[in-house]
């Protein structure tokens, strides 16, 4: 038995749906520890397409706990509605297959709302959040005022909560030029979320009980490492430990339970949003790798920044983030280029640099220093081994290896869960 953890190594959207469903077949509990409904996984499984943003990938599959942990925030309307449009699609979805942290810290309007009145309020500086509520309701969270699920048990204090919620919130809503919020109106939101308490539980028990049942534990991480609070493009990061070390607090296991950590890679970079991105092709090339790669965003619709592939940012990935092999996506889209690019460092003020430093001003002046490789003319789209890849294709991969510091342990070559060339095992010990 063994335990993996899924993270993102690059800005997100670097396609851990399709990995973690890969999976998710082989484990028998599937935990979120981070994160809200910010993330976008889109599963196809027998022609189904599910697009999840805080269900586990687990949930679309029989015999699977699915556990939402207490380093997520949840918001109450998103994951009850999450959970019908799953279950019209002829998913069976209980208390039994779902638990859900009784200590996970909800997303409230006031959050939606505050993030939406920042971001507005921020012009140039506006990060492009998704706009959910996500930031906030961590800020509460760290603020000791949040009100988590199990507060919704004890009706006596909740007026208190309430109370002492809206008294932070209505001076900034007055401070950002919103109406202040009535009591009344987060009492009613809290109320249409008593559903959820059904699903309540202590889930860090399920999870210590499962690994001493001997049970594969995969911990599916969102966004990615460079979104993480602390290691990321900070201040253009989302709220939260998107690094594999965060899976171990975010669920309440120790470090030693986490396994291995699986950095899912795309073949070149991605990033929605606003912030630093070196690589960046605002050219025909990232128009021609947006259009080859589909990439929009899950959750806003937003068209993705596309570029290079940035050997020295997923490097720092695996570095901070403890990865230990990588699941490489999309290679695919990089089909038919004459030549290619990877950033191998940065030079800066006329030093070179190999890696990207913390400030922000320097992230966003960073030159990238290219390697320039050959390309291949033949499809890589579909391959199911190493022999079915043009020879170029391989070095390039063979490439990336080496230069990020981690071995490529999953090759994904379309969406399609069967189009993968497995080199080595996640859930080996
Ligand atoms: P927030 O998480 O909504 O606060 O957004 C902060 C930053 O993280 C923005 O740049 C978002 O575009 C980005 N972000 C949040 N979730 C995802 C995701 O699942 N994929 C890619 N980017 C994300």
């Amino acid at each position: 038995m063994g335990s993996v953890v899924v993270v993102g190594s690059q800005w997100g959207d670097e396609g851990k749906g399709k990995i973690v469903d890969w999976l998710s077949e082989r484990a028998e509990v599937i935990v979120r520890f981070q994160g809200g409904h910010n993330a976008g996984h889109t599963l196809v499984i027998d022609g189904v397409t599910y697009k999840l943003s805080l269900l586990p990938s687990g949930v679309v599959r029989p015999n699977k706990v699915s556990v939402i942990g207490n380093g997520v925030v949840l918001d109450p309307q998103a994951l009850l509605s999450e959970i019908e449009t799953v279950r019209a699609k002829g998913v069976e979805i209980s208390p039994k297959t779902l638990k859900v942290a009784e200590n996970v810290p909800l997303i409230l309007s006031v959050h939606r709302e505050l993030d939406q009145l920042r971001e507005a309020a921020s012009g140039a500086g506006a990060i492009g959040t998704t706009g959910r509520g996500i930031g906030p309701a961590y800020e509460d969270k760290v603020g000791r005022r949040a009100i988590r699920l199990s507060d919704l048990l004890d009706e006596a204090s909740l007026a208190l909560r309430i109370e002492r919620l809206l008294a932070h919130h209505n001076a900034l809503r007055v401070g950002f030029g919103a109406e202040p919020i009535a009591a009344a109106t987060i009492a009613e939101e809290l109320e249409a979320a008593r559903p959820i308490l059904a699903y309540a539980d202590a889930t860090y028990r399920i999870l210590r009980e499962a690994r001493r049942e001997g049970r594969n534990i995969l911990f599916e991480g969102a966004q990615g490492s460079m979104l993480d609070i602390d290691h990321g493009t900070y201040p253009f990061v989302t709220s939260s430990n998107t690094v594999g070390g965060q899976a171990a607090a975010g669920s309440g296991v120790g470090p030693s339970s986490l396994g291995r950590i699986l950095g899912i890679t795309k073949a070149y970079t991605t990033r929605v949003g606003n912030g630093p991105f070196p690589t960046e092709q605002a050219n025909a090339i990232g128009e021609r790798m947006g259009e080859r790669g589909a990439e929009f965003g899950t959750v806003t619709g937003r068209k993705r920044r596309c570029g290079w592939f940035d050997a020295v940012m997923v490097r720092q990935a695996v570095e901070t983030g403890g990865i230990d092999g990588l699941a490489l996506t999309k290679l695919d889209v990089l089909d038919g280029f004459d030549e290619l690019k990877i950033c191998v460092a940065y030079r800066l003020n006329g030093e070179t640099l190999d890696r990207l430093p913390a400030d922000g001003a320097s992230q966003m002046n960073v030159e990238p220093v290219y390697e320039t490789v050959s390309g291949w003319k033949r499809s890589t789209r579909g391959a199911r081994s190493w022999g079915e890849l043009p020879a170029e294709a391989v070095k390039y991969v063979r490439h990336v290896e080496e230069l990020v510091g981690a071995p490529v342990a999953m090759l994904s070559t379309s969406p399609e869960r069967i189009d993968t060339i497995l080199v080595d095992d996640p859930f080996r010990i």
